[in-house]
């Protein structure tokens, strides 16, 4: 047996959540009747974790007329029977929670259905009677008459004349659904009891439908009153009282300030949809600017901690333009419609593919908006393979069409005949199901389907999104948004191309110096951010996460790192002081360093074994071997050389590559830096000019030996120049002149080094051209006539990439191939 109590427990789930927007009715048809229903659901739960999202929101499944979708109901205690019935209900709630999915249901509590037994009821009453107050009746229709109309298609007035209550009832949205009266008592009552059997019942929480609407008073607009304000903070006592971890969702399409009364001071609504983001993101992406969004972000006001947005692209109504202004309606209008038949009440009907001329780099960029800009995003079903719509199928049914799971008869959505449909399935010839299904996506890595479980899961690991603030930032080219996403210590640095040109675009983020951007998706590393603004340049429609991160081995600013002052670099070595260098200096180093490969043993001494000098007076150097011991297994060998770096200024400290930085060193008062000699150029090219002189060194009887094939092997008359490879891995190679590659080991031994005798073998014995030939190398040899190599040289072979990076690329192909496969 699952318990629902096994979903994770939580109290702000809904801030990290990705909720799924979807009716039963178009999601799967399990026993051929041509509609959607509950047990078709169940069977589709395993798509909608494997997509990732957290939370299902319900659109209405109660009994009713069906001619709201639903949101006339006739019975709010029960399952319409097409979709099936409560104890089927609690199954799928039960397996949603097993798959942590949360579920959202609605409230519709503004109005009922006509059908309702309360407004027959209501009808037939005496007036005055509570069971006529039920609803909001007068006599005249002239009441309440700066109230907007809000289905301005359909209704010509709020009110419509009841012949058998021969009275007039008051509606903000279709005639066939009568206002509750919310001030009568025993409706607010009715309401507690219907919530309080949803939530015993396991649902997460609720969208309260057309919320704003619930209460009326003479000489307002009767949207917002404090009355509906104070209802909805006894709600929600109610709920905190009686619940744990349950939601509650405001659909109150109104302006920033408006909007967020509704989260009270985080004693009214948890949630709240941010209307007036949505049709702006569109905006912006046409007008190819940023400003839409910037400035209504800047409207809208910080709310309580414990609250949270919801945000979204496009639902199962029309694109609202209610929170516009009559300029952009306009712009809307014209930017967005291209037949006038795709506009309804003050609004655009299609699909969110559709409204973006189906481009993909379009549907990628709104979606890459929603999933960064504040709040929890809301995926319309259907969306995420980029589904089609049909505005010719009257009010807002074009966007309510079955969901396309196949190419099979009707999409895969049902067995039934296809004139049988609740709604025929999408035939235009830019979307057909044929070709726009979710079988043919997932068997595709490239497909929107995959785009979107990748954003989706990426999205999921990183808290910022959910929770972080967000903090503008002003670059000259407006075409370029770009913002950062702060949470904890999670920076995420987010950009997005609204053009559909490149775009080159300089950022100040002298905030960040010496972070590293790490680009999320691929996991790139991008050069280190410095004093000066740091230059991106973006494809078309380009987006980027970046998690800004402290470099590498960067712990905490420089001045962070130990400081040591000796009149002599000898001193460093010294008896009585050497065992403090080894454990508090060196040993720290190279524990953080990329290369050391036993982060996971606990140390139990780092003692120097090998010291050999090999700078000057002005330039010290040590070339060091260094023995690591254990708590367990054997002892390692690592070598480090150490180079002294001398600075005069800020400046020259900043040519200092950060991670070399092993502490602030000065000799004999003279400033400068103890780094890892590799890093030094002197050092390095030193090293090279031994090679070519085939150098032999005396040390305490061993012998540091630059050795090459033969003479002629290393040309290295006048300048040399070298540099290091950025790839590194447990070793660090070193670039000569553009023309020898020399592979410094990290972790060495005094016995045979494979890959020096293979690939001396291969060269010199077996003549194998298809190997880099082996050109030298640099060995410490012992009295014992034993050998530790410490460096291999070799030709270089030109080539785009290496090996690492080559397998990473291959392994994650075949990683994505994998998934596409169905499962068995
Ligand atoms: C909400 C719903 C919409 C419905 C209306 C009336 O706005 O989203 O679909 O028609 O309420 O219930």
């Amino acid at each position: 047996m699952i318990d629902k109590q096994e979903i994770e427990d939580n109290v702000h789930w809904y801030k990290d959540a990705i909720i799924y927007e979807l009716h039963i009715k178009a999601f799967y048809d399990s026993n051929g009747d041509g509609v959607g229903d509950f047990q078709g659901l169940l069977e589709k739960l395993d798509y909608l974790e494997d997509l990732g999202v957290t939370a299902i929101w319900l659109l209405p499944f109660y009994p009713s007329p069906l001619r709201d979708d639903g949101y006339d109901i006739a019975d709010y205690y029960s399952i319409n029977p097409t979709y099936g019935d409560i104890k089927i209900f609690r199954q799928f709630i039960k397996e949603a929670h097993r798959r942590n999915l949360r579920v959202i249901t609605e409230l519709v509590i503004n109005h009922t259905s006509d059908q309702h037994p309360w407004f027959q009821r209501a009808r037939r009453a005496k007036p005055g009677s509570n069971y006529r107050n039920y609803y909001v009746w007068s006599d005249d229709p002239n009441k309440y008459k700066d109230v907007r109309i809000i289905f301005t298609d359909t209704e010509p007035s709020n009110w419509s004349w009841d012949p058998v209550a021969k009275s007039y009832y008051w509606h903000r949205f279709f005639s066939h659904q009568p206002d509750l009266n919310f001030d009568n008592p025993s409706v607010q009552k009715e309401i507690f009891k219907i919530m309080d059997f949803w939530l015993k019942m396991g649902v997460d929480g609720f969208r309260l439908d057309a919320v704003p609407y619930l209460f009326e008073r003479e000489n307002t607009n009767c949207e917002n009153l404090p009355e509906t304000h104070q209802f909805l903070k006894n709600l929600r006592a109610h709920v905190d009282q009686k619940f744990d971890n349950k939601l509650l969702l405001a659909e109150a399409n109104m302006w920033p300030e408006d909007s967020a009364a509704y989260f009270g001071d985080g004693d009214e609504c948890h949630m709240n949809y941010h209307f007036p983001i949505m049709p702006r993101m569109f905006m912006a992406v046409k007008m190819e600017d940023r400003y839409p969004i910037t400035d209504i972000i800047d409207q809208t006001p910080s709310i309580p901690e414990s609250c949270q947005w919801a945000i979204f692209l496009r639902n199962h109504d029309e694109l609202t333009l209610e929170m516009v202004t009559d300029e952009e309606r306009d712009y809307m209008y014209k930017m967005y419609t291209k037949d006038l038949q795709a506009k309804i009440n003050v609004g655009i009907r299609h699909r969110l593919a559709p409204l973006l001329d189906n481009s993909r780099s379009k549907i990628e960029l709104m979606n890459f908006l929603l999933f960064s800009l504040p709040g929890t995003p809301v995926i319309y079903y259907g969306d995420e393979i980029g589904m089609g719509d049909n505005f010719y199928l009257g009010d807002r049914d074009g966007v309510r069409t079955p969901m396309q799971w196949s190419a099979n008869k009707n999409a895969g959505f049902s067995e039934a005949n296809p004139q049988k449909l609740y709604l025929p399935v999408i035939i235009d010839p830019g979307y057909r199901y044929e070709s726009i299904n979710v079988e043919s996506q997932q068997g595709n890595p490239s497909s929107l389907l995959w785009w979107m479980k990748r954003i989706i899961n990426t999205r999921k690991q990183f808290k910022a999104f959910g929770r972080g603030d967000i903090h503008f930032l002003a670059p000259a080219n407006a075409k370029v948004l770009a913002f950062t996403r702060v949470y904890e210590k999670q920076v995420i640095l987010v950009l997005a191309n609204l053009s559909r040109f490149s775009q080159a675009v300089e950022i100040e983020l002298t905030e960040f110096e010496g972070f590293a951007p790490v680009e999320i998706f691929s996991q790139n590393k991008f050069p280190k951010i410095t004093g000066k603004p740091y230059l991106f340049t973006m494809g078309p429609h380009g987006y980027y996460w970046f998690l800004l991160e402290k470099e590498e081995g960067y712990q905490g600013s420089r001045d962070a790192l130990p400081q040591i002052k000796v009149d002599r670099w000898e001193e460093l070595f010294a008896a009585q002081t050497v065992a403090r260098f080894e454990q508090k200096i060196l040993q720290p180093y190279i524990r953080a360093c990329r290369w050391f490969g036993s982060k996971a043993k606990v140390i139990k001494s780092v003692k120097i074994k090998e010291n050999i000098s090999l700078g000057d007076k002005e330039r010290p150097a040590s070339w060091l071997i260094l023995d690591f011991q254990y708590n367990e297994g054997l002892a390692e060998l690592y070598q480090l050389p150490l180079a002294w770096v001398k600075t005069t200024d800020e400046e020259s400290v900043k040519l200092i590559n950060r991670k070399s930085m092993i502490a602030k060193l000065s000799i004999g008062g003279e400033e400068g830096w103890l780094i890892d000699g590799v890093f030094d150029e002197h050092f390095r090219n030193k090293l090279f000019n031994h090679l070519v002189k085939r150098q032999k060194i005396k040390t305490n009887g061993d012998q540091l030996v630059f050795h090459t094939a033969s003479r002629s092997a290393l040309k290295g008359e006048g300048e040399v120049n070298s540099k290091i490879l950025s790839a590194e891995q447990s070793n660090t190679s070193v670039i000569y002149n553009g023309t020898y590659f020399m592979k410094l080991y990290r972790k060495v031994d005094n016995t045979i080094n494979p890959d020096l005798e293979i690939t001396r073998f291969l060269t010199e014995k077996a003549q194998f051209s298809s190997v880099p030939n082996f050109i030298g190398d640099i060995s410490l040899q012992h009295k014992d006539q034993t050998r530790t190599i410490l460096a291999m040289v070799q030709e270089p072979v030109p080539n785009p990439g290496d090996a690492w990076e080559y397998t990473k690329d291959e392994l994650q192909h075949y990683f994505e191939r994998v998934l596409t496969l169905p499962k068995v």
